[in-house]
């Protein structure tokens, strides 16, 4: 039985049985149809068509609507319950969760790579030359700032006026009070869920989903709601976030809307005021990750940040140079109204106190000469995303590969039957690090799926993909191994 912090948030919504009954699919039923029913609806929450912590319709009402008998839904409902992808309270029904609980704490790399072994766990670009220069300009400024005591918890004006500007350029007008320094953009996404949500709280994710999103929810002990993001069908995602806010009573979302990872969708205009509304209207507030956005690669124009869509304070918006430069460099930031900001400072600082002056004064520089470096990143981007993309055609024809017009990954929809858990395994002993699909859901979704970063340079993607060749002939005959279990950390 769930216990009572599983229970479904106050006033949170249900799915009608009429509906339920039409996502499932009477003709998708077969023998014996009550386990045939429960995998159905287990399925439907593991890819987060069906949101955790929906109520499921009455027992009567969902046999009525499926033409079953009520003991085959109560059955099912009870399956569910015993596997743990239902719970149930005397007077609030039956509604979904996941065995974890919402909870998803694996966020996950592996340990040190064994000598040449290729790493292609990580989706982040090797430092330009630029951030040597970098430091060795920050070097030149750091006497100037010597005299003070060398704590800036909310990071240093120098550098928060410069990003203000990048928003303001951008077409969402910030002051340097909207504008907070963060330890990379894991710091600041940390820092913005600890002082948006209470533990217990539903917050709505896209799926598949950076992973270490994941990992923060469930640290903060509130609950992951997977929404599914098809990038081809953004408008979809759009209309299931607003779905899923209501029937969950969410909180919170977090959001990628630029080239997001893995998938590289991106959320147009519309969409973007589409969403804004919506959860506007349904009091959730947005963390908006704009990680990616400096990588569109095909010259277009990215959207307006999908702050400049809401009303002050209904989205919240971080970004970092570590994809746009170097993850080395550990620059994030926060933008959002200073009453917020001020929390998520004193949240920052409870941690860990302040950020490098150094790094800080590296960051000015980085900024300053931002907009010629990242067309050299882009085009390095582009040259090898092409080259993946074409040897994945050549070797791995079977691979279905849809090409993001921007970010850092492909997300790859393998054969039926390829479980992208047991291609990393064979991988492995090979001497190639991947990064299973699973990783980047709730639940047990996207073992059909691989995310193949195109951030190394082209003979490593091109030796990748032969190794992955080998290992899908290795997984076929059943030589792949399980690895001893993997350290939860940070996956990049
Ligand atoms: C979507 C997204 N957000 C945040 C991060 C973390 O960025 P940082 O290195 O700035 O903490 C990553 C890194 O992969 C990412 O892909």
């Amino acid at each position: 039985m769930a216990s009572s912090t599983d229970r479904p948030a106050a006033g949170s919504g249900g799915i009608t049985a009429d509906r339920l009954a039409v996502l499932i699919g009477r003709d998708t039923l077969h023998a014996p149809l009550n386990a045939s029913l429960a995998t159905n609806i287990r399925a439907m929450v593991s890819d987060g068509r069906l949101p955790v912590g929906s109520r499921l319709p009455a027992e009567r009402e969902l046999a009525t609507a499926l033409g079953l008998s009520r003991v085959t839904v109560s059955t099912a409902y009870r399956r569910l319950r015993e596997q743990g992808w239902a719970g149930a309270h005397q007077g609030s029904g039956t509604w979904t969760r996941t065995p974890d609980g919402g909870r998803v704490v694996a966020a996950w790399v592996p340990g040190v790579p064994l000598e040449g072994q290729l790493d292609l766990s990580y989706t982040a670009p090797s430092g330009p030359p630029e951030v040597a220069e970098a430091y060795a300009t920050a070097l030149t400024m750091l006497p100037r700032h010597l005299p003070g005591h060398g704590y800036a918890p909310q990071g240093l004006p120098e550098l928060r006026e410069r990003l203000a500007a990048r928003f303001t350029a951008r077409g969402l007008p910030t002051s340097v009070e909207q504008v907070v320094v963060t330890l990379g953009a894991a710091g600041g996404i940390t820092a913005a869920l600890r002082a948006l949500t209470d533990p217990g709280d539903r917050v709505l994710v896209e799926h598949p989903v950076w992973p270490n999103a994941l990992d923060v929810l469930g640290v903060l002990r509130t609950r992951a709601v997977p929404v599914p993001l098809d990038p081809e069908r953004t408008a979809e995602f759009v209309a299931a976030l607003h779905r899923a806010a209501r029937q969950t009573s969410a909180r919170a979302a977090y959001l990628v809307p630029d080239f997001s990872n893995p998938t590289g969708a991106v959320l147009d205009v519309e969409d973007r005021r589409h969403l804004a509304a919506s959860l506007q209207q349904q009091d959730v507030t947005v963390l908006a990750d704009e990680t990616l956005t400096d990588l569109p690669l095909e010259g277009q124009e990215v959207p307006p940040p999908l702050a400049a869509f809401a009303r002050p304070g209904a989205v919240v918006t971080v970004g970092s140079l570590s994809k746009a430069v170097w993850a080395g460099v550990r620059t994030g930031w926060v933008r959002g109204e200073a009453p917020f900001l001020a929390r998520v400072a004193s949240a920052m600082s409870r941690e860990h106190g302040s950020l490098s002056i150094v790094d800080q004064l590296a960051a000015c520089a980085l900024l300053d000469g931002l907009d010629d470096a990242l067309v050299r990143r882009r085009a390095e981007l582009r040259t090898q995303r092409d080259a993946l993309v074409a040897a994945l055609a050549a070797r791995l024809p079977e691979w279905r590969v849809p090409v993001p017009d921007g970010g850092l990954s492909l997300w790859c929809h393998l054969p039926p039957g390829t479980s992208s858990s047991l291609l990393a395994d064979a991988a492995e002993p090979l001497g190639l690090r991947i990064a299973t699909g699973s990783r980047f859901g709730t639940g047990h979704a996207f073992d059909d799926r691989l995310r193949l970063p195109f951030t190394q340079p082209v003979p490593v993607l091109e030796r990748a993909v032969e190794l992955l060749v080998a290992a899908r002939d290795a997984a076929a005959a059943g030589h792949g191994r399980r690895p001893a279990p993997r350290e939860a950390v940070l996956l990049g």
